[in-house]
C-alpha cells in the first residue's frame, strides 16, 4: 500500500474551510500570547519565497514568520534575480525548488501561476498574490484584524474604496466574507475600476450578500462599520494617462471622517500610495498597520497547518 502524503496547498481564500480559517485565527492569538511555545516548531524546516513580483510585507511577514518558528528561509525577491530571465518556466523554478524546501510562498505577475506549478511539485505552495486575481494570505490578515477589532465576522456592513477591478486583496477578502452573515458590501470606485463581473455573477450572487455600488465615499461613510481602502493598481494598466487620471481618485482624510463611526475600522493591505492622508495614522480608527502585524502571526500559523506541524 502507498502512504502517499497529501499535499495542501492555498491558492485561493476558498480553499480553506471557514472551520479552518477560524482554528487558524485561534492559533494566531494563541501565538500572540504564548510566542515562546512556538519558537523551536519549525527547526530544519525550510521555507522558499519566490517573488516574481515585487513585494515588502507579504515577503517579509513570510519570512519572518518562518523564523519566529525557529526554521530557515531560501528565495529570490525577483524574478531577476532567479532563472526566469534565461526563459525557464515557472513550473520547472518551482519544481526545482521544491527539492531544496519543504514549503513556498510564490507571488507571480500571471494568474493562476501558483496552480500551474503546483502540478510538477511535492511540497505544500501558497498564493502570495497571482496578478490582479487573489491574495488569500493578505485575506487571513484582514480576517485576524477584523476579528481582533470587531470580535466577530459577521453582521457588518464593509465598504471597499478605490481599484475594485484590479485590487486582488479585494476580491479574496469579498470571497472570504461571503461566507459569513448578516454582511452588506458597499463598493466604491470610479466606474473604469469597479469590482469584476465574475464576482458579482459568481460568489455575490451565489451568495447572496446585498451590495451596492457608489462613487463617492462621502454619501456612504456613516453606514460602515470597515471601511478597507485600496491603492490604483498601476502595475496592471495598459496606459499610464489612465493611471494619472484615476490615481488620485479618492483620499481619506480627517474631513471625511468625521461622518463615520466612531468604531469604524480603516483598513488598507499597504502599500498606501496618496488614497489615505497621513493625517489618519493618528485616528484610533486607523487598522492598517496593525494589519501589517497581524500578517506575521496568521501566516506562522498557515505554515504550522500546511507542514502539519502539532504545538
Ligand atoms: C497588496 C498586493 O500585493 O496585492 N499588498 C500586500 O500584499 N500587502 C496590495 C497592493 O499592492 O496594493
Amino acid at each position: 500500500m502507498s502512504a502517499e502524503k497529501t499535499i495542501r496547498n492555498v491558492f485561493d481564500i476558498v480553499d480553506l474551510s471557514v472551520d479552518e480559517i477560524d482554528e487558524l485565527i485561534a492559533t494566531a492569538e494563541d501565538i500572540i500570547a504564548n510566542p515562546d511555545k512556538y519558537a523551536e516548531c519549525c527547526h530544519r524546516k525550510k521555507l522558499a519565497t519566490l517573488f516574481f513580483e515585487p513585494s515588502t510585507r507579504t515577503r517579509l511577514s513570510f519570512e519572518a514568520a518562518m523564523m519566529e518558528l525557529g526554521g530557515n528561509v531560501i528565495g529570490f525577491s525577483s524574478a531577476n534575480s532567479s532563472s526566469a530571465t534565461k526563459g525557464e518556466s515557472v513550473t520547472d523554478t518551482v519544481r526545482t525548488v521544491g527539492c531544496y524546501a519543504d514549503i513556498i510562498a510564490m507571488r507571480h505577475p500571471k494568474e493562476g501561476a501558483p496552480v500551474a506549478a503546483a502540478k510538477r511539485t511535492v511540497v505544500p505552495i501558497i498564493n502570495a498574490g497571482d496578478g490582479g486575481h487573489n491574495h488569500p494570505t493578505q485575506t487571513l490578515a484582514d480576517l485576524l484584524t477584523i476579528h481582533r477589532e470587531k470580535g466577530r465576522l459577521n453582521n457588518l456592513t464593509v465598504g471597499f474604496c478605490g481599484d475594485l477591478k484590479f485590487g486582488r486583496t479585494v476580491h479574496s477578502l469579498v470571497n472570504a466574507l461571503c461566507r459569513s452573515y448578516g454582511m452588506n458590501f458597499v463598493f466604491i470606485s470610479p466606474d473604469e475600476l469597479k469590482i469584476p463581473e465574475y464576482l458579482k455573477e459568481g460568489v455575490l450572487a451565489k451568495s447572496g450578500v446585498p451590495y451596492l455600488e457608489a462613487d463617492r465615499i462621502e454619501g456612504v461613510i456613516p453606514s460602515l462599520d470597515i471601511l478597507y481602502m485600496t491603492r490604483v493598481q498601476r502595475e496592471r494598466f495598459f496606459n499610464e494617462a489612465d493611471y494619472i487620471r484615476l490615481r488620485d481618485c479618492y483620499i481619506l482624510d480627517e474631513e471625511k471622517l468625521k461622518f463615520a463611526k466612531e468604531d469604524l475600522s480603516i483598513m488598507h493591505p499597504l502599500p498606501r500610495v496618496n488614497e489615505i492622508a497621513i493625517e489618519v495614522d493618528d485616528d484610533p480608527r486607523a487598522c492598517y498597520f496593525k494589519q501589517v502585524e497581524n500578517g506575521k502571526y496568521i501566516r506562522m500559523a498557515l505554515i504550522l497547518k500546511l507542514l502539519g506541524v502539532r504545538v
